[in-house]
């Protein structure tokens, strides 16, 4: 979309509740009445609901849930990059695949939403479903300055954004270490972080979020360990809850490119849904019985082992399960 093309269709957004004249926009924008209905008739067929009306002039009809494009993401969203540059589909294969191809050529901060994906990915090689109308998903590039060992923590820095963002539009869920949010001991989001770098130093992270907010049917075991924020009881909007979280992960995200975990590891302690207990850890087909002791600066996770001796254990290929519950 051109620059004045995103003019326009600002103006009809902050004048959304009224009619705004031909004559009013052109004043403004320095454009003939004649090119602003050009541009006009380009929305509509964008997709935009904008009705003309004689004598009285133009007004946008915002829709209830997002899925009118980037500019609703984006506008006067109050970060200095973090989701500045929005790439918006109705239905893509994975926003993290998208996200690849463009990374090299996209500032830092730039976003990839999706309101479904066909080949959406989860970790471990396994499948993310993503259907359309039940859950939000996307993808933030990030090009950060850090030694290649530091990467994995920033899927704990966006769990812990997210969970701040949650909490702020009235939702109190935890965070499962390393990557999942929990609520009422059910997964509602997952994380998954993917880098491309050379020899030492990091080219790019994409940091992809499904959350699963709408309605929906879990199947089978599934419905043991997942959930959404529909089924709980909670009418988030889409729109709103990536809104906010873009704003607190740019907030904790720059805490973390200036090395300071004070914020994060506080969120990410308080909100903990292991810390405190015993869990199992499963890795290598082998499940332990641990108690969960803290979170150290790396993103680690302390452990006590029934021996009584203390361990690190990283993120990567290991799953923790609550003693009789997912968690
Ligand atoms: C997990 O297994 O818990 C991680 C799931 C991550 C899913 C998100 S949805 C947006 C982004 N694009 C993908 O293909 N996957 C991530």
């Amino acid at each position: 979309m051109t620059k004045t093309r995103e003019k326009v269709i600002n103006i009809l957004i902050d004048n959304s509740d009224k009619y705004i004249s031909g004559e009013y926009m052109s004043d403004i924008l320095g454009l003939s009445r004649a090119s602003v209905w050009k541009h006009i008739k380009a929305l509509k067929t964008e997709g935009f609901d904008i009705e003309s009306k004689a004598g009285h002039g133009y007004r946008l009809h915002r829709k209830e849930k997002m899925g009118l494009s980037s500019y609703e993401i984006k506008h006067q969203l109050k970060t200095s990059y973090m989701g500045q540059e929005v790439y918006y589909f109705e239905s893509i294969d994975s926003t993290n695949i998208y996200a690849n191809t463009i990374a090299n050529q996209t500032p830092e901060g730039a976003v990839v939403v999706s309101k479904k994906q066909t080949q959406g990915k989860g970790r471990s090689g396994k499948i993310w479903v993503s259907d359309y109308d039940q859950g939000i998903y996307f993808s933030t590039i990030l090009k950060p300055s850090i030694p290649i060992s530091r990467a994995s923590f920033l899927t704990q820095v966006a769990g812990a954004a997210l969970a701040t963002s949650l909490e702020k539009l009235g939702v109190a869920c935890q965070i499962k270490w390393p990557n999942d949010l929990v609520l009422n001991g059910k997964k509602i989001a997952g994380i998954l972080t993917e880098m491309r770098a050379e020899i030492e130093s990091i080219s790019y992270i994409i940091v992809g979020i499904g959350i699963n907010i709408g309605p929906k049917t879990f199947d089978g075991a599934i419905s043991n360990v997942a959930t959404s924020l529909a089924n709980e009881g909670y009418q988030i909007q889409d729109l709103n809850l990536l809104r906010t979280f873009f704003i607190d992960f740019e907030d904790l995200y720059e805490d973390f490119k200036n090395k300071d975990y004070t914020r994060i590891l506080g969120i990410l302690k308080d909100k903990s849904a292991v810390l405190g207990k015993e869990i199992y850890l499963i890795r290598d087909g082998q499940k332990d019985k641990v108690f969960a002791e803290n979170i150290d600066e790396y993103g680690n996770l302390i452990v006590r082992n029934e021996l009584g001796f203390l361990e690190e254990i990283f993120t990567g290929e290991i799953s923790i399960r609550g003693l009789d519950s997912y968690i």
